[in-house]
């Protein structure tokens, strides 16, 4: 009896011209592995060797940032010039092996940046942050002009040197409370010049940033967005958001066609903030299940409006809810980030060995509830940063690892400041 070959194993050609094998995306996770002064590492190499070798058609490296004085996390790789090329190389060599693609994620944070790694930062506005995560964070200074344009043309020179290491692609970071999604937020954006006000303003840093790095690479790199569907996380629905006053889905969506007509080849679609975040405090099995795949709805609602890829990502950890979804044309990718941290050869196992189970998420404790409560959101991100670790030094991912192992390597490889929130609650 022949086999029917699943949707997740088909091609798919970008508007650029360039085809990946197969519809599983690798979403971007910092992988906490950078080396003095912000180096990539060998680590990062075997890392991606391996999740290469596991079959991934696209592989999105963690974010990477575009000025070493301005990380979003410690741990942050940085590229600003080519004094790390060799080992960029080697990074890229790895990834994409196997006929993967590997696209590196450039990311500058704003004012998400802790106060234990950086003193200065800077945001669209200036400002204070209230409530009880304000001190973890110092008042950033609002940018200058100047200053943005300088901003602009890291993130080209960033993505120019990741092409010429060998990364066959790059996906501008635009979502999740960084400053490029602070620049799109009516909240974090109060400038009176032409990068605030309306839609158009807030949006013009990310169109110059896109425009830069499309100059940059040229027309058949790959280039692709991740972008909020709004700045709620999915638990909210629209009608209870009250007065919410972010980035919201109509802005979202105007945001996915000004994009389109500029040529992105992607849009890998996320949501939730720095104050409201798309990874709650602990994801195990249970809350997973309960959310089922995220952004589902707001999938369905942009089909038929733009016509450029989409990675829906967050929430698939089931080979079935895999397949629905590209057979119900909501995505056109499968973004997975945590289950492949644990099973870095899904996609093999999927495609080749016909699996059909669900990657359950563990329950990552302390075992003392208050310390869970404390640092929740840092423990879980800790925990799967342990996981990459493991992999990137030759080791298997080991689910029954502790949360208690978790803080205690962060702490050992960061020191004291991995555990402050690096998000405004402290979660991705
Ligand atoms: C350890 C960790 C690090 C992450 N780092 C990033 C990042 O650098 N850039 C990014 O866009 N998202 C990052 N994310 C979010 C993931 O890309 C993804 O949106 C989220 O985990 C939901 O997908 P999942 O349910 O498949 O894990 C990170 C998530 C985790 C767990």
């Amino acid at each position: 009896m022949t086999q029917h070959t699943p949707n997740v194993a088909e091609p798919l050609t970008l508007p650029c011209g360039v085809t990946v094998k197969n519809r599983f995306y690798k979403s971007a996770m910092n992988e906490a592995m950078a080396g003095r002064d912000c180096a990539p590492t060998k680590e990062h190499a075997h890392l991606y060797r391996t999740w290469a070798d596991g079959g991934t058609g696209i592989l999105v490296t963690g974010n990477v940032m575009v000025d070493r004085t301005q990380l979003g996390e410690p741990g942050n790789v940085a590229v600003e010039d080519e004094r790390d090329i060799d080992m960029l190389r080697r990074w890229a060599a790895a990834g994409t092996r196997n006929g993967a693609h590997c696209w590196m994620q450039i990311n500058h944070p704003g004012r998400q940046s802790p106060i234990t790694i950086n003193q200065h930062p800077y945001a669209p506005s200036g400002g204070k942050l209230n409530g009880e995560y304000g001190r973890f964070f110092a008042e950033p200074t609002a940018l200058t002009i100047e200053q943005i344009h300088d901003i602009v043309r890291r993130f080209a020179t960033t993505a120019s040197i990741a092409k010429k290491a060998g990364f066959t692609g790059v996906e501008i970071h635009a979502a999740h409370g960084y400053l490029i999604s602070q620049f799109l937020s009516p909240e974090d954006n109060r400038r009176t010049d032409e990068y605030g006000g309306g839609i158009e303003h807030r949006a013009r840093f990310l169109f110059e940033v896109f425009d830069a790095v499309r100059k940059a690479v040229g027309p058949k790199f790959p280039i692709a967005v991740k972008l909020n569907s709004s700045d709620v996380p999915i638990a909210v629905k629209v009608d209870e958001r009250g007065a919410f006053a972010g980035f919201d889905e109509d802005e979202s969506i105007w945001v996915m066609k000004q994009l389109e007509q500029r040529g992105v080849d992607l849009i890998d679609i996320s949501g939730g903030t720095l104050e409201k975040p798309v990874i709650q405090t602990n994801s195990g099995a249970i809350e997973d299940h309960r959310r089922g795949v995220y952004f589902t709805e707001f999938a369905k609602r942009i089909k038929g409006e733009i016509s450029v890829p989409v990675a829906l990502t967050g929430g698939f950890r089931s080979a079935h809810d895999m397949e629905l979804a590209l057979t119900e044309g909501i995505t056109q990718m499968i973004g997975i980030a945590r289950p492949l941290a644990l099973v870095p050869d899904l996609p093999n196992r999927i495609i080749h060995d016909h699996w059909n189970g669900t990657v359950d998420l563990p329950w990552v404790t302390t075992g003392f509830k208050a310390l869970d409560r404390a640092f929740g959101g840092i423990l879980v991100i800790s925990w799967f940063e342990l996981q990459m670790n493991r992999i990137g030094r030759g080791r298997r991912p080991n689910p029954r690892i502790g949360g208690m192992r978790a803080l205690c390597f962060a702490i050992g490889k960061h020191g004291p400041a991995a555990l402050t929130p690096r998000r405004r609650k402290g979660h991705q």
